[in-house]
């Protein structure tokens, strides 16, 4: 699925691009239904809420389930990103963030890049955040804000927050954010199971957390073009995967097949 030239140029205006209807109802339904079995599982990969059992965010799906594991090679995430990469890509980083009802913490304001940088080494603010919602994701139930046309600012000066939430993340200061929103405003992108949604390495953006009685599951797979991988080895391997070979397309009905 290729996007078409409106697409790509609104996607370098903005920042982001929501796709609607990228995939069906019963896709996200199939992905959805897996996920109890991988949240049960104790392990390193799955990571929880501050002082909750939650999990925030279950890292490395695509190694330990099937339909992950197609999804990660679905054309309708992969061409897009080649096509704006001009690149084939391998996969950084393969998660749900599940923000679950009543428990999902906040996203502090933040550029992916800062951390990609930061912590892995990564040169160059190419990367793609490919998203599909698994839930209906809408005003109340913590849906991803974007300050738009932020990311034309290039790498902003973050501190390592390590407090706030039980995920270490390199943020940005309030009289920036402020400067920011100012001039770019603030946007959410919301829309049923199914939606897609691309964004850039260096857009900023954040979510709030889930007071709402609905869960708001979002999986990400992060495509980062083979000629920028990362050189520095502080993380593991399921927060930054280590296989840089280009990932190649399934066919489009892939999820459902076999
Ligand atoms: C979120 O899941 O709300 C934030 C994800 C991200 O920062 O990439
Ligand atoms: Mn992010």
């Amino acid at each position: 699925m290729w996007l078409t030239d409106e697409q790509i140029e609104r996607f370098h205006h903005d920042g982001f691009l929501a796709l609607p209807g990228l995939f069906s109802s019963e896709d996200a339904a199939l992905l959805r239904a897996q996920l109890p079995a991988l949240y049960a599982e104790r392990r390193p990969e799955n990571w929880r809420e501050k002082d909750r059992e939650a999990v925030r965010t279950a890292f490395a799906l695509h190694r330990r389930n099937r339909v992950f594991g197609r999804l990660v090679c679905h054309p309708r995430l992969l061409e897009p990103a080649m096509q704006l990469c001009g690149s084939k890509v391998y996969l950084q980083q393969i998660k749900v963030n599940a923000k679950a009802a009543f428990a999902g913490d906040v996203w502090q304001w933040h550029q992916d890049f800062a951390t990609h940088h930061a912590e892995d080494g990564v040169p160059e603010p190419t990367a793609l955040n490919l998203h599909v919602f698994l839930d209906d994701v809408n005003d109340f139930n913590g849906p991803l804000m974007f300050i738009p046309g932020s990311h034309r600012h290039g790498l902003l000066g973050a501190a390592h927050d390590t407090a706030t939430t039980s995920y270490p993340l390199w943020t940005i200061d309030q009289a920036r954010l402020t400067r920011l929103v100012e001039e770019g405003g603030i946007v959410t992108v919301t829309g049923p199971a199914g939606t897609g949604l691309i964004f850039g390495d260096l857009i900023v953006h954040g979510s709030n957390g889930n007071m709402s009685p609905w869960p708001r599951t979002i999986f990400s797979a992060i495509a980062n073009p083979v000629n920028n991988a990362q050189v520095t080895f502080k993380r593991p391997d399921y927060i930054h995967e280590r296989v840089f070979t280009p990932v190649e397309c399934l066919p489009d009905d892939c999820l459902s097949c076999g």
